[in-house]
């Protein structure tokens, strides 16, 4: 189904040639001036250059071949040449009915026959999630659940950190606690336990403990970098120690991340990468790419058009050790190999940037990937405290998620089991949802590069441009519409249409709906899910001052409450399809 502003731009375009112009001029978009108009047209103004004309005397011409048009109630023009545009009410009664009739509410599968992965989460092993992992998280899993909608063959990857030091951290830590686990003895042969020798929580432990103490004893480095190669060139003891690493790591992070309601389509890891390695070297040595500077093997990325230095992308250092860079270019040729993706994008925090366009133009320079695969790098901005700097807990530390999560939830369940008749099982559970959901509004209602403070005071709050306000509203619409079903239980909502509209609100509410997959569409080609976020605010505004203005319930005409029921059926399940494109449940009641 077209876009509404599409529609009309099709009949303003015609407009433009019949008057002698060229329709590139004939744009519609939404009115900057809700309160003068619905939609502009500012065509008139460019083509005025290009025609040699005074704008107004083309914006009147346009007005007047338009003026009868059967779908505009009102088209003006007013200096210096601004077009315009209210619609009439049936041509957008008739694009809500068709709306409302389409699959996915007349949203386009854009992505049709296109694969996209979509790299997000990003943890490392055996270091617990904490605050610094919420943005990835949940602004990936909307990226993902939007590329999904729109009909893109989408894959999320977990993108698992594996492969560093933190492994030989652990191993190191773990030989001086007990040196005599058959792990660290090389005449072993048989077979390794299949269980770990540590559990989530002493692993937990385990590696800060190690990694503080590295900082402050060379030798246990030098013995965890040592482990690391080891463990990366194959020792039998050591691998087998990083599997139970992986193992006990990764089903403490997917249930971290269920509770999140994230969920990824890969679990790959860093690790899974390096076979892919030497090839690449060699292919990019034996074509010139790479080169030995310093006894490092480096590819140059700069650009003449830089502002900034653009240092080599260092593949491997003298040492012989391969890099960060190494492992992600290593890993677009897997994903090329694997998946054919025709997009990749990276969800990584901002201060990462650098690294990302030195693998990105790597890749491209080298032709790892093909000049139309698109690389896109989302840099995330930080989630601040009051201070200004990165969010911190009370004590001065670092917070993990899940306590995040639970000081979030524990605010909802304060103000919800005052409400009388909440049983205290049901009131957990809906906070928990209320909780996440105020978590992940506010991170996605903020444009993703931008840093943000925390506040859950305002987060939680139920008022306000928030996930609770939201999740109220959708609530609401269910009370009313089940309210309205046990007085007439026969009626089925979507069999009837929408009617003329009665009222004010009621068109303004009309109109707002119509914008879904303008709005679906650009959020996602844009990467930029506070889009949604807006739309569904300003939805969750004139339902409600829909709802205040007109009684539903006691309107004694059937056939205008049919409509209203209709409509705001329609409004629920908007909103409903998109908190579920932001990652947000609703709960049955609040
Ligand atoms: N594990 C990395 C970190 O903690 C993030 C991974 C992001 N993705 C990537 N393909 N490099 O910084």
């Amino acid at each position: 189904m077209k876009k509404l502003t599409e529609l009309i731009t099709v009949t303003v375009k015609a407009a433009f040639e019949k008057c002698g112009y060229s329709s590139e001029y004939g744009s519609v978009t939404l009115s900057d001036r809700p309160d003068l108009c619905q939609f502009q047209c500012n065509g008139a103004l460019s083509a005025a250059k290009k025609y040699k004309k005074p704008p107004l005397t083309i914006a009147t011409e346009i007005v007047n071949s338009l003026k009868e048009h059967q779908d505009f109630k009102d088209v003006t023009c007013v200096m210096p040449g601004f077009i315009n545009i209210t619609l009439n009410d049936s041509f957008i009664i008739d694009f809500l009915n068709t709306m409302m009739e389409s699959k996915k509410f007349g949203c386009e599968e854009i992505g049709e026959n296109k694969t996209i992965i979509v790299d997000y989460g990003g943890p490392n092993v055996a270091k617990p999630l904490h605050v610094g992992h919420l943005r990835t998280a949940v602004i990936g899993e909307s990226i993902k659940r939007m590329g999904r909608f729109l009909g893109y063959n989408t894959l999320g990857d977990v993108h698992l950190g594996d492969w560093g030091l933190q492994i030989g951290l652990i191993i190191a830590e773990l030989k001086r606690r007990s040196p005599d686990l058959i792990y660290f003895n090389i005449d072993y042969k048989g077979e390794y336990p299949e269980e770990a020798p540590f559990t989530i929580t002493e692993l937990e432990e385990i590696y800060p403990t190690a990694s503080n103490y590295a900082k402050i004893n060379a030798a246990f480095m030098e013995d965890s970098k040592q482990a690391t190669l080891l463990f990366q060139n194959g020792h039998r003891g050591y691998v087998a120690l990083w599997k139970h690493i992986l193992n006990v790591s990764i089903k403490d992070l997917k249930k971290n991340y269920a509770n999140l309601n994230v969920y990824f389509d890969l679990w790959k890891k860093e690790s899974d990468a390096q076979p892919y390695i030497p090839k690449m070297i060699e292919y990019l040595k034996d074509n010139g790419f790479a080169y030995i500077s310093d006894g490092a093997l480096i590819v140059d990325v700069k650009d003449d058009r830089d502002t900034k230095e653009v240092p080599p992308c260092i593949l491997v250092k003298s040492d012989g050790a391969t890099l960060y860079s190494t492992t992600d270019l290593a890993t677009i040729i897997e994903r090329m190999e694997l998946y054919k993706p025709d997009e990749i994008i990276y969800i990584v925090d901002k201060r990462q940037e650098l690294h990302f366009e030195q693998v990105f133009r790597c890749a491209k320079k080298t032709k790892l990937v093909s000049p139309d695969t698109k690389l896109i790098f989302l840099g995330f901005g930080t989630m601040n405290g009051k201070d200004g700097k990165p969010f911190k807990t009370r004590y001065g530390g670092v917070m993990r998620l899940e306590h995040l999560i639970k000081e979030a939830s524990d605010k909802v369940y304060k103000r919800i089991i005052e409400n009388k008749g909440i049983r205290e099982e049901e009131a957990e559970e809906i906070s928990k949802k209320v909780g996440l959901a105020a978590l992940k509004y506010s991170d996605l209602s903020n444009q993703i590069s931008k840093d943000y403070m925390f506040d859950l005071d305002r987060f939680t709050s139920s008022e306000g441009n928030t996930g609770p306000y939201i999740i109220y509203t959708v609530v609401r619409i269910k009370s009313i519409l089940n309210k309205f079903l046990s007085m007439d239980p026969e009626y089925k909502t979507g069999e009837i249409s929408l009617q003329l509209l009665c009222s004010e609100s009621e068109g303004s509410l009309m109109l707002k709906l119509t914008q879904f997959n303008e709005v679906v569409i650009s959020s996602f080609t844009d990467y930029s899910p506070h889009k949604i976020c807006q739309f569904i605010y300003d939805l969750s505004n004139e339902f409600n001052k829909f709802y205040h203005e007109n009684k539903i319930i006691s309107e004694r005409d059937p056939q205008k409450q049919y409509s209203w029921v209709n409509l705001i059926s329609l409004t629920k399940n908007v909103l409903i399809t998109c908190l579920d494109l932001l990652g947000i449940e609703v709960p049955d009641r609040m």
